[in-house]
């Protein structure tokens, strides 16, 4: 597959990183961008503001001439209950999770209507189900997947295809994850998971390895779908591993 131009957001670190990594390898140019730059390799732009996320596209287009692939992965990920969620949290979780994609991908779709191509994979979240004791957060997700539907909806007939990756399963070492853990990456790792079908929690890699089929000719057809890179959690996740039963 000839390379492509992507841009990823929360490229800093965790999923983002690990998306950036299979990307990369695979011979795609990418775009890794954060809250600040934090490396060379890292551009910053805060996704609260569109002025920083207007001039982030233009200056992808101009230096590299074109825009194929949008990675919506930036977000954060407080935990409360509605009763303990103040305006502040809730307007932070809003501003970055569903209007920071929501600029994104409207600032990339202006370039790919015109040329009549492009790809957009948002990052969402089984707590777009809806989760305990993640209820900003959770509405936050839901939003993300409704926003991809809506998208592969309007932009359909411009060829454009917009996809949904959650990231599942639990002990992905992440900062959202160890974040709300509060401990090491061993000891999160160290917490009974329901992780994968392969018997391992989803690294980062995985996410990016689903994320980069999406974004390659290889998905021509595929747009509105949710891929789970875990297992099932638009069903809730796995069933616990019964007493003595397999490896
Ligand atoms: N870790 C998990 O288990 C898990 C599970 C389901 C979904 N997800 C989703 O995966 C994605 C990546 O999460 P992660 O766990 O790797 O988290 P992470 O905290 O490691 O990465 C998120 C990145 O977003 C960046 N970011 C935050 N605010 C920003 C802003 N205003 N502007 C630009 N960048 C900003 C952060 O700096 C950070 O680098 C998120 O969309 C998250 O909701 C993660």
């Amino acid at each position: 597959m000839s390379g492509l131009v992507v841009v990823v957001t929360g490229a800093a670190g965790g999923i983002g990183a690990g998306i950036v990594e299979v990307l990369r390898h695979q011979g795609h140019v990418v775009v890794g961008t954060d809250q600040e730059s934090q490396e060379s390799e890292v551009v910053g732009c805060d996704l609260r503001s569109t002025e920083q996320v207007d001039a982030l596209v233009a200056g992808v287009i101009t230096d590299h001439g074109r825009l194929d692939g949008l990675v919506n992965n930036a977000a954060v990920g407080p935990l409360g209950t509605v009763t303990e969620t103040d305006d502040d949290t809730l307007d932070q979780i809003i501003d970055v999770n569903v209007k920071g994609a929501f600029r994104m991908a409207r600032a990339a779709l202006r370039h790919m209507v015109t040329r009549g191509e492009g790809s957009i994979v948002n990052i969402g979240s089984g707590a777009g189900h809806g989760k305990p004791n993640m209820a900003a957060y959770a509405a936050s997700k839901a939003a993300v997947h409704a926003l991809s539907a809506s998208m592969a909806y309007d932009h359909f007939h411009h060829g454009i295809r917009v996809n949904t990756v959650i990231p599942g399963g639990g002990g992905i070492v992440s900062g959202i994850s160890l974040g709300r853990f509060g401990g090491t990456a061993d000891d999160y790792l160290a917490l009974p998971h329901a992780g994968s079908v392969a018997d391992r929690p989803v690294q980062p890699t995985d996410v990016g390895e689903t994320v980069a089929f999406l974004l390659s000719p290889a998905a021509a057809t595929i747009s509105g779908t949710i891929i789970d890179v875990g297992c099932m959690a638009n069903q809730g996740g796995p069933l616990p591993r019964p007493a003595g039963a397999g490896k």
